[in-house]
């Protein structure tokens, strides 16, 4: 039950010892560190076999999710939960859908590369490997120089972490139908207005997705969350071994959520209809249709076409 919550000690330990101050390099330049994580981001020697990379599970054409309910990891073993959206991810703290302990991307960034529970790159034990297999690149030797010039570019799990953070600070989407009526552009309208009074209203949604991100950043369970589920999973009380924690979730964004089915912890709602059902909401259809038409307006798909995030060219970055 604990295992995941050690984890995040362990891995809170190795980065500080091993990253003696990689992951705040004042001197480095930010500009390198956010090229050089969007290249790691993209590559799959960051798995043991070459399979994945952080993108084939987090694809940008995807809003950094991948469609389907929950993806496998590198040597085929069936993935625990569906993968979230990394859309001003940089903005959530703690991270993941149920670990309080998870309070920063560079933290965070280490569970899928080392991470056995479940395995999904398989690096464990690997950092000399990744090194090995990094340094053998030009560009990349070059760009954790130019990112980390106090350890001189060493290249080790805290300087991939500190780098991959670096370039999920920059997915940042604010221009919606709903950002721009908040900044004073035109107003939501139709159904997408009654939706955002049911919204705040009588349907009680901004209790929990509250703020910007539409998110209290809390752990909640969902009155229609199974009392033993298929899978086995638990929520936070894997982490904390506590019983009231059974079935709590952290409440996700709801930024670009028409484009991230299927839906939930467990990716086991294909629709938002299957999702309110899970909720326990109240609703007739056409309020449910409004609410739909509501969160239509928190899409952004600059974000997903933004050439930015795409995988790296051959030509490298710095000279
Ligand atoms: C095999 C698929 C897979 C790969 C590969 C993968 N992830 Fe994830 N990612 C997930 C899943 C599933 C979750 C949710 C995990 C959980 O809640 O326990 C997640 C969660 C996250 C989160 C938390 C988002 C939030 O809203 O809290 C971040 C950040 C993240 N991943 C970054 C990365 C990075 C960086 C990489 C590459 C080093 C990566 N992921 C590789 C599947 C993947
Ligand atoms: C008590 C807090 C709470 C309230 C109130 C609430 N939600 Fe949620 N919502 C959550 C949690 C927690 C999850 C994740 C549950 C899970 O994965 O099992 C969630 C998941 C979702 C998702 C799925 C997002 C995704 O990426 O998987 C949508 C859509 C959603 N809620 C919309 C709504 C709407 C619309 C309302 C109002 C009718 C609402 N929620 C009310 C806490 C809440």
């Amino acid at each position: 039950m604990i295992r995941a919550g050690r984890l995040a000690l362990l891995l809170s330990g190795l980065l500080l010892a091993a990253g003696a101050g990689a992951a705040r390099d004042a001197k480095g330049s930010a500009e390198a560190q956010v090229a050089l994580g969007r290249r790691l981001f993209h590559d799959g020697d960051l798995s043991i076999n070459g399979t994945l990379s952080c993108a084939t599970c987090h694809d940008p054409r995807h809003s950094f999710a991948d469609g389907v309910r929950a993806h496998p990891g590198a040597h085929g073993e069936a993935g625990l939960r569906n993968v979230p959206s990394l859309v001003n991810v940089g903005s959530l703290s703690p991270l993941t859908w149920g670990n309080a302990g998870l309070t920063t991307l560079e933290l965070q960034a280490m569970v899928p590369i080392t991470g056995e529970d479940p395995v999904e790159m398989g690096m464990k034990g690997q950092e000399a490997e990744l090194a090995r297999r990094l340094s053998a690149n030009h560009c990349y030797r070059k760009l954790f120089r130019a990112s980390f010039p106090a350890t001189r570019g060493r290249i080790d799990f805290a300087s991939v972490a500190a780098a991959l953070a670096a370039f999920q600070r920059t997915i940042v989407s604010h221009d919606t139908a709903w950002d721009r009526a908040a900044a004073g552009g035109p107003p939501l309208a139709g159904a997408a207005a009654r939706g955002e009074a049911l919204f705040r209203g009588k349907a009680g949604c901004a209790g929990c997705h509250a703020g910007r991100e539409f998110t209290d950043l809390a752990f909640h369970r969902l009155p229609g969350e199974p009392e033993t589920p298929e899978n086995g999973d638990f929520g936070l009380a894997r982490v904390t071994g506590r019983s009231e924690d059974r079935g709590r979730f952290r409440t996700p964004s709801l930024r670009n959520v028409a484009l991230t089915a299927p839906y939930l912890h467990d990716g086991s709602a294909d629709t938002i209809a299957a999702v309110l059902a899970r909720h326990g909401a109240a609703l007739s259809p056409a309020e449910a249709g409004d609410i739909e038409a509501f969160l239509g307006d928190l899409n952004d798909t600059q974000v997903t076409h933004n050439a930015a995030y795409a995988r790296p060219g051959r030509s490298c970055e710095v000279s």
